[in-house]
């Protein structure tokens, strides 16, 4: 693992925020989850203005422009060296005192992480993950919007716990109406009669770009994809569902609740719609990425 902090790369190990930082005491700040396939940063300028914006919207002046935040993502990819690897970019308020108030921190800090992850297993990915409904739901937009990536992360691990307490995999969160959300950390997708429907971010979920990649993908490969809402009997009648995100990459989904999503006998990562969308995602992730 490498890490570009306070202005050089150097190994995890000496890599220090100090405990007064607002990031760890508040979870005040902003981050991305960002994938290298074959040696290129996948859709960084995407990355960027979604960090960007999302540090603007929590009213944090990001230490250096854009094109420097790029430069230290792309220095932080050269140290780390691997051709498939996984970045993590944040920025948090900095130090401040014991105080909630953001005012008393004046030198927001940027660091970005950068390391091998694999969140499910190859296996997983054929067989499809079990889903798990949980009690806890996603804030509504005007609490703490979901579109946001911050580092208030409490509601999304609380989801995954009680998911994996329950012997599930993943977590489907559902916003207060009941609508789908997202997973924990991902978007959710499902298929039916061979279009594609993805809930819309107004119903509590990231604007994912890995979502929108597979958005694209799938008006290439001539497959309707559209954003409505849903619900879990949505999910339960579908004929194929998945997850997408940086981390998760695209996860094809076997139950929910216990219930099988599907009606054949066909691997979920085998079902028509998953497998192209699959299928061309490498060639896809080969056309948008910035090389290091
Ligand atoms: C809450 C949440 N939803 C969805 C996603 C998927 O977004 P992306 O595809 O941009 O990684 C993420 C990030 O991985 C996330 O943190």
């Amino acid at each position: 693992m490498k890490v570009w902090i306070d202005g050089r790369v150097v190994d995890a190990s000496e890599a220090t925020v100090p405990v007064t930082d607002h990031g760890l005491l508040y979870g005040d700040g902003v981050f991305e989850g960002i994938r290298i396939y074959g040696r290129q940063v996948f859709r960084l300028l995407d990355h960027l203005r979604r960090f960007a914006s999302g540090a603007r919207a929590i009213g944090l002046a990001l230490p250096v422009d854009l094109q420097g935040v790029e430069k230290i993502v792309l220095e932080t990819a050269r140290a780390f060296g691997q051709d498939e690897a996984y970045l993590r970019l944040v920025a948090t308020r900095g130090v401040g005192g014991l105080g909630v108030d953001p005012t008393t921190c004046h030198e927001p800090r940027l660091f970005c992480i950068a390391a091998t992850i694999d969140i499910f297993s190859a296996e997983q990915l054929r067989a499809g993950i079990a889903l798990a409904t949980v009690s806890v739901r996603r804030p509504a937009l005007d609490a703490l919007d979901p579109r946001v990536k911050s580092l208030n992360y409490l509601n999304n691990a609380l989801a995954k716990r009680e998911a994996k307490l329950r012997g599930a995999d993943e977590a489907l969160v559902l916003n207060a109406a009941g609508r789908i959300a997202e997973a924990s950390v991902a978007n959710v997708f499902v298929a039916r009669g061979g279009e594609l429907v993805t809930p819309p971010t107004t119903d509590g979920s990231l604007d994912g770009i890995t979502r929108d990649s597979v958005m694209q993908i799938a008006a290439s490969l001539g497959v309707r994809a559209t954003a409505e809402s849903l619900s879990r009997l949505d999910l339960l009648r579908a004929d194929e569902a998945f997850l997408t995100g940086s981390g998760a990459r695209i996860v094809p989904v076997a139950s929910l609740d216990g219930q099988p999503v599907g009606w054949d006998d066909t691997a979920p990562g085998d079902r028509p719609v998953t497998r192209r969308i699959v299928e061309a995602f490498p060639a896809f992730t080969r056309a948008n990425g910035t090389p290091f």
